[in-house]
């Protein structure tokens, strides 16, 4: 079956129609439609993402000017939000190369607080002249049902609505936070800033960057159910699995209408158009069929039509599902998968990062 058949066997929500049922055509009628799209996964499956604190303060815990024998700047930060009358803090590290005035940059979310980490090649990508800002999930609110660390009780209060954020929205909300940091530096270059995670924190990058368009590059490594995957006919994990499993990354409506999201009337490459016309990527791999590489594919190649009315290329492909070790990156949309298992491989990163400086150099 080729690839337009293969979306069309999933019975995928129509992504190019507005609620009141006119065809969207053209750039500006996919501007309204991705209103639309927001509130839509805000309510069924993240929870509504939480505004900018009303105070944010970012101070110093220690530095390392000779950090990567000597090729980067490395600062220890520790950033304080305030909502209200409560505060929490969470630590970020930034690594910025040396001797640069002008560097792309990673927004990484994190399991280790740790840099550099086995998913974080911190010396590879300084010398690849990028600059790094990480936290670790886990310190700016718990991955557990626990709503009282961290950010968590500045926006989930005992009386939960149906639309309160999960988890996955309240680690968005940290990368976003990041970026308001990053926005104040003179090193950066504002116009090329990434957002990226590996597997939960995947489905994270995809929903901090579709809502926040800041983020010029959009990251999801090995992201699958919930995240980058459809969830109509997908293998290995399904939205009852995780709403089982992880009922606390999600919003309660998603959690309650796990056994009947396919009449809520959307799916997985409606978060992924959010990205249009900015640049997303998606990796896969290929011994990963809990996240399932097929249904990651699909949902990227479905995404692209909304790409495509700003005179965007999406995703170019050959018309069939791609196999062990294929890059497409052809068009404006990456998509590759790897030999391997679920894991954010040395391989990840140099594909994000040789593709984002092919896009630099393209300008
Ligand atoms: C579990 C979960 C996945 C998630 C993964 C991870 O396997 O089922 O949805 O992506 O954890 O974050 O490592």
């Amino acid at each position: 079956m080729n690839v337009e058949n293969l979306i069309k066997s999933r019975n995928i929500p129509e992504l190019l129609r507005l609620n009141c049922g006119r065809a969207v055509e053209n750039a500006a009628d996919f501007e309204i439609r991705k209103k639309e799209i927001k509130k839509l996964l805000q309510e069924e499956i993240y929870g509504v993402i939480p505004k900018k604190p009303d105070h944010m303060q970012v101070s110093l815990a220690s530095e390392n000017p000779v950090f990567c024998a000597g090729k980067a700047d490395r600062k220890d930060l520790i950033f304080t939000v305030t909502v209200g009358e409560a505060e929490a803090s969470f630590p970020v590290i930034s690594v910025i190369p040396k001797g640069k005035t002008s560097c792309p940059a990673f927004v990484f979310m994190n399991f280790s607080p740790d840099s550099p980490d086995k998913y974080l090649p911190i010396e590879e990508i300084v010398d690849s002249g990028f600059a790094v800002f990480s936290f670790c999930h886990k310190e700016v609110t718990s991955d557990s049902g626990d709503f009282k660390h961290g950010i968590a009780p500045l926006f989930r209060k005992s009386r939960t609505p149906l639309n309160a954020p999960g988890k996955i929205a309240m680690w968005a909300w940290a990368a976003m936070r990041v970026m308001d940091y990053v926005e104040t530096l003179d090193s950066i270059d504002l116009d090329n800033v990434a957002v990226v995670g590996h597997s939960r924190l995947g489905k994270t990058a995809l929903l901090a960057g579709g809502f926040d368009e800041r983020f010029k590059y959009v990251i999801s490594n090995d992201s699958g159910c919930s995240g980058a995957a459809l969830s109509r006919g997908k293998q290995g994990e399904s939205v009852a699995v995780i709403t089982n499993v992880f009922p606390y990354w999600f919003c309660p409506r998603y959690v309650a209408n796990a056994a009947t999201y396919e009449e809520r009337g959307y799916d997985q490459h409606f978060l992924l158009a959010l990205t249009a016309p900015r640049v997303l990527m998606v990796g896969s791999a290929e011994e990963d069929l809990w996240a399932d590489p097929e249904s990651e594919f699909l949902c990227t190649a479905a995404a692209s039509e909304a790409f495509r009315l700003y005179g965007n290329r999406g995703l170019v492909h050959n018309d069939e599902v791609p196999t062990a070790k294929s890059v497409l990156d052809e068009g404006d949309i990456l998509y590759h998968v790897r030999r391997g298992t679920h894991y954010m491989s040395r391989e990840d990163w140099q594909e994000y990062m040789k593709y984002i400086t092919k896009m630099m150099e393209s300008k």
